[in-house]
């Protein structure tokens, strides 16, 4: 952070500048609410930190989805335990918080396991930040604030820093009601909420006055929102997407994470609607079998997530889709493994995330009889991810010969490179001009490589004046 250029004299002294540093794990929601907590911290003189040496305070949001995510958090405690007694020694002060899932999952394992840390704040609180902070350098000892409170922290924080770039995320909903067998998000995220319409509009508006051409709607299960609007009536999410694509500007738009069951038509219709609605959708399956789904707690069979790829397919002839799968879910036979090979095949995605399943504290699936043993779960996972793999690959090849939109967002890794997405969220470089960032303009596709695609330049095609 910098000083002002010409401070007036009489102004009110500007906050003491310190630097903060913020480590994100986990999923878009998370990477949200880290942007979130640096704008709350900002008026308390709070500017970014490339690191956490240089760092007065080291916030970890962190992620409980998995187990590994979570024992990733107490190795890097262990880490900063060192840094901050560093700091102590040579006269600083470190503040040290955990946030999101881990913290409110695991709020006193980590005050136990780790008294060094000074805060602990689940999701749901960081509107209380400001004041935490300001007790945690005035005290001794752990403030937490794992509560689920009942005002809801979107009304309470201040409005968000609309320069995101290019490409921006909002969350319009959080939490979940649908309690999947082996998810600890109803547990660590709470009951579902979404947020209002107008609230939402304005936000979108803001981030495209920013600078923003895309804007990722984010929500634990974005496609189950349903806000309030102005007149009182209830908009259900395609609603809201013909709101935005009203919006002057915004070129690109997405929603993420969906659920089968909340794929209504209305929804669906809406892709060969809204031409601004991406191609691409990420739509979590988890099983192709019938038993496994049950046994999840998904609510529906695998002739659902049939029906809604085909539909959505006729709507949108160039639609893409993604995925997540588990292995290995407690009760999950060789049969149950070969019918979610047989959905993989059939549907065939071009992105996809897979897991192995792993017990999370306090959910049903955890204490369920028939855990599958791990060498099976292990060898379950490389055949799907080796077939998931040859389907990404098959996809991004298919690609290249394509004219297609990029949308920009800076520059790529090498001088005179620029890098972008494509409609289907591919990485992008080619060789451009740097002022082409937060542009859209047409390449055609020349390379496909394992991460990413290379292109060549046609033209600019200017969406709003620059
Ligand atoms: N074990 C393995 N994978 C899990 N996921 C969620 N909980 C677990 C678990 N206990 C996966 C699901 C979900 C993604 C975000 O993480 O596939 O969609
Ligand atoms: Fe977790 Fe299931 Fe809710 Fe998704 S729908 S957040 S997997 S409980």
């Amino acid at each position: 952070m910098t000083s002002p250029a010409s401070p007036m004299p009489d102004a009110v002294p500007a906050p003491q500048r310190k630097k903060l540093f913020i480590r994100t794990w986990g999923c878009q929601m998370n990477v949200y609410d880290s942007t979130r907590m640096a704008d709350v911290l900002a008026p308390l003189g709070y500017g970014p930190a490339e690191t956490p040496e240089e760092a007065d305070m080291v916030i970890l949001n962190t992620c409980h989805i998995r187990e590994k995510a979570s024992e990733k958090v107490f190795s890097d405690l262990g880490r900063l335990r060192l840094l901050k007694t560093e700091k102590e020694q040579a006269g600083q002060k470190m503040v040290l918080a955990v946030a999101g899932c881990v913290a409110q999952a695991e709020g006193a394992e980590i005050t136990a396991r780790a008294p060094w840390v000074d805060i602990v704040l689940g999701p749901q609180t960081y509107h209380r930040l400001p004041e935490m902070v300001a007790r945690a350098s005035r005290a001794a000892g752990a403030q937490i604030d794992t509560d689920f409170p009942v005002e809801q922290k979107f009304d309470l924080l201040p409005e968000v820093n609309a320069n995101q770039g290019p490409i921006a995320f909002l969350t319009i909903q959080e939490g979940c009601d649908k309690f999947c067998s082996f998810c600890v998000v109803p547990y660590t995220r709470g009951a579902e909420f979404s947020r209002p319409v107008a609230a939402i509009l304005a936000e979108a508006r803001r981030l495209v006055a920013g600078g923003a051409r895309e804007i990722a709607l984010l929500g634990q299960n974005v496609n189950a929102w349903h806000g309030e609007a102005p007149d009182g009536a209830t908009w259900s999410l395609s609603r809201l997407l013909y709101a935005l694509a009203e919006i002057d500007g915004l070129a690109r738009i997405r929603y993420t994470t969906s659920h089968p069951r909340d794929m209504d038509d209305a929804l669906i219709e809406a892709h060969g609607r809204i031409p601004q609605l991406m191609p691409f959708l990420h739509l979590p399956v988890q099983s192709g079998s019938d038993k496994v789904l049950a046994a999840m707690n998904r609510g529906h069979k695998a002739e659902l997530f049939y029906r809604i790829a085909d539909r959505l397919r006729e709507a949108r002839p160039d639609m893409a889709l993604s995925s997540d799968f588990i292995v290995g879910h407690p009760g999950e036979s060789a049969a149950d493994h070969a019918a979610t090979m047989q959905l993989v095949e059939k549907v065939g995605f071009a992105l996809a995330y897979s897991f192995k399943y792993s017990p999370r504290p306090g959910t049903p699936a955890a204490g369920q009889p028939f855990q599958v043993p791990e060498a099976e779960k292990d060898a379950r996972l490389q055949e799907l991810q080796a077939v998931l793999r040859r389907q990404q690959d098959e996809f991004n090849r298919a690609c290249v010969g394509r004219e297609v939109d990029i949308l920009w967002t800076g520059p790529g890794r090498h001088p005179g490179q620029i890098a972008g997405r494509t409609p289907w969220l591919q990485p992008v470089h080619a060789i451009g001009p740097a002022e082409l960032a937060g542009r859209i303009a047409r390449v055609r596709l020349t390379a496909a490589h394992p991460n990413s695609l290379s292109a060549v330049l046609l033209e600019e095609k200017e969406l709003t004046p620059a």
